[in-house]
């Protein structure tokens, strides 16, 4: 069993960004400019967004943190939004998920102008996704995809099985890895709560994608021999031993798992670093077509 190392590979992808900020800054070009939202105070969206922020330090890119009220009216965060919009020195606007629920998610993503879209939420890009144009890949399912370029990891003619269908990482994942490129060509089956047999479709994948929330969800008896496993899942358990209070657990029961796959994303250190990697490219891109 080898390790698919997120840090790494999410290290390799920002210093390449690095240097090509600075000599873009060098040339008197723009540099990259991300704006997030952040409504409310949850735990694990602020640790997102904190995350992201760093990254754009990190990569020499421009970031402006907006944060609002979990109160704020659907009607306030839209005007944030059109501000953003009309604001020529934002490149990338991103607003954090999950939103309070008196606001409409689908409103506020329709909101976000498609061009600054590098959360890749957007219908448009959505569309373009589908029909294998250029767009705004969202960051998870973008993240993996460069891991598996990153270790080179044969997928061509492979059966990959995507645990979940939500829009921000199971659908994009399997559109991602049934398209024509490398990596991709995959045979996908997708499965989600009403898939009554999902043991049985995941002894039969050469990869599985795990991205259904539940901590541990995915086990040994599930798994092919030399499968490669992507896990996804990112859920606070308590933890009395953490200072934190709280440890994080992967959709995949790791330990049992691990000794049965040919790869494995480990969590932390897997695919989360790849999402913030991917958000830093998506925003270079935005930056790179405006100006
Ligand atoms: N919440 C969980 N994942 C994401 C993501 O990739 N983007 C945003 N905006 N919110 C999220």
């Amino acid at each position: 069993m080898q390790i698919l190392d997120g840090k790494k590979a999410a290290q390799a992808i920002k210093d390449k960004l690095k240097i090509d900020v600075a000599s873009r800054a060098v040339e008197g070009k723009k540099v990259p400019h991300l704006a997030a939202i952040l409504v409310g105070s949850n735990g694990a969206s602020e640790t997102y967004v904190a995350a992201k922020v760093k990254a754009c330090e990190e990569v020499g890119f421009k970031s402006t943190l907006i944060r609002l009220e979990a109160d704020i009216s659907e009607m306030k965060l839209l005007d944030a939004i059109h501000d953003l919009n009309t604001n020529p020195d934002i490149d990338g606007i991103l607003v954090q998920l999950p939103l309070p629920k008196h606001i409409s998610d689908e409103k506020v993503i329709n909101a976000i102008d498609a061009d600054k879209d590098v959360d890749g939420f957007h219908p448009e890009n959505v569309g373009k996704l589908l029909q294998g144009l250029p767009t705004f890949v969202p960051a998870t399912p973008h993240g993996i995809m460069l891991l598996l370029e990153y270790y080179k990891i044969e997928t061509k003619g492979k059966h990959a099985v995507v645990v979940g269908r939500s829009n921000i990482v199971g659908r994009p994942m399997s559109v991602l890895l049934s398209s024509n490129t490398n990596p991709g060509n995959c045979t996908v089956t997708i499965c989600h709560s009403h898939t009554s047999n999902i043991k049985e479709f995941c002894l039969q994948a050469d990869i599985i994608v795990a991205a259904l929330g539940k901590p541990e969800f995915i086990t040994a008896d599930m798994v092919k021999e030399g499968a490669v496993i992507i896990d996804v899942g990112i859920t606070r358990t308590e933890d009395a031993t953490k200072k934190s209070g709280y440890k994080l657990k992967g959709d995949v029961a790791f330990d049992e798992v691990a000794p049965k796959c040919s790869w494995i994303t480990p969590v932390p250190g897997g695919v989360g670093p790849m999402t913030i990697a991917a958000l830093m490219k998506n925003t270079y891109r935005s930056c790179m077509q405006k100006n």
